[in-house]
């Protein structure tokens, strides 16, 4: 497994590759690396000739600076993870070599970056495809894997493909569980052990919700929903919302859309958890 720091030399060998006629896939990270993200490289590796993962913490996608400072740096234990998994190389590149210089690009997303996350994390999502258009430009791949976990920003990364007439394809990935439910993220680490166990009360709400759609109203599920997570003193909701998944805007009657999708953001203490379901109407 070859290790990159530089995007030059990167994406020199994407070339090299492409030119024998090579599939590229590619696995954007921010690092410490769970079975989530793993899942995304197994994704890759069966529809690629090359994999490569990118680990590299996005300072401009913090909007909190404690959580930057806070987030798991654990290289050696991802390139070992990699290694066993089959993947052909990492791109591990240093802060100075994504921005050089202040990177002042403001993207218009057309509204899909002021809900949800967006609403609540102002200027995330405008990090995100930051760097991930700098990414695109080092790893030239034919394809880019991404969990449906962080289901708004899939949807914000296929409108900067379009904006950008990018010509990769993006694949979305199921979300990976842990056994009592909980979505995999970096930041279960950071939980205590009670809190950990508790957190299946997020996926259990969600999957409530799909047995309740066509029973209930919109308004009916979503109070519902917020009492039933709120009524723990180890939790609390700061958005749930059930929207288009499309246009990500909510949704008020299910005559309104094809597909709709519930998505949710909790706090324990000072970790923040999201997660989602696609809805069966
Ligand atoms: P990160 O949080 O490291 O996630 C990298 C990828 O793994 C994302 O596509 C995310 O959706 C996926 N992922 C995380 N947990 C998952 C789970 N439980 N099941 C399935 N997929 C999961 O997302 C980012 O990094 C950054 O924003 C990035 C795109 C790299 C830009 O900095």
């Amino acid at each position: 497994m070859i290790i990159f720091k530089r995007i030059d030399e990167v994406r020199q060998f994407i070339e090299n590759k492409k030119a024998e006629g090579k599939k590229i896939g590619f696995v954007p990270t921010m690092g410490a690396l769970h079975s989530g993200h793993i899942s995304l490289v197994k994704n890759s590796i069966a529809n690629t000739h090359i994999t490569i993962v990118s680990i590299f913490v996005n300072p401009t996608q913090f909007n909190d600076t404690s959580d930057l400072k806070n987030y798991p740096r654990e290289f050696e234990k991802d390139r070992n993870l990699l290694e066993d998994v089959g993947c052909h190389a990492i791109f591990y590149p240093d802060v100075d070599e994504m921005y050089p210089e202040k990177d002042n690009r403001v993207f218009d997303f057309k509204g899909l970056d002021e809900v949800m996350e967006g609403e609540h994390r102002p200027g995330h999502f405008n990090g995100v495809a930051q760097i991930v258009s700098k990414l695109f430009y080092a790893i030239p791949a034919d394809k880019a894997f991404f969990g449906l976990k962080d289901f708004q920003q899939l949807a914000i990364i296929k409108k900067l493909v379009s904006i950008l007439k990018l010509n990769i394809e993006i694949v979305p990935c199921d979300i990976v569980r842990e056994p009592n439910g909980l979505a995999m993220s970096s930041r279960n680490e950071r939980l205590t052990k009670e809190q950990r166990e508790s957190a299946k009360i997020i996926y259990t709400n969600l999957l409530e919700v799909n047995k309740q759609i066509n029973k209930l109203s919109i308004a009916e599920i979503k109070s519902l929903v917020r009492s039933a997570i709120n009524k723990s003193p180890l939790f609390e909701v700061e958005y749930f919302d059930i929207v288009n998944s499309e246009t990500l805007l909510p949704v008020t009657r299910k005559e309104d859309c094809d597909e709709a999708i519930a998505c949710i953001a909790v706090w324990a203490d000072k970790i923040r958890l999201i997660d989602n379901i696609i809805l069966n109407f």
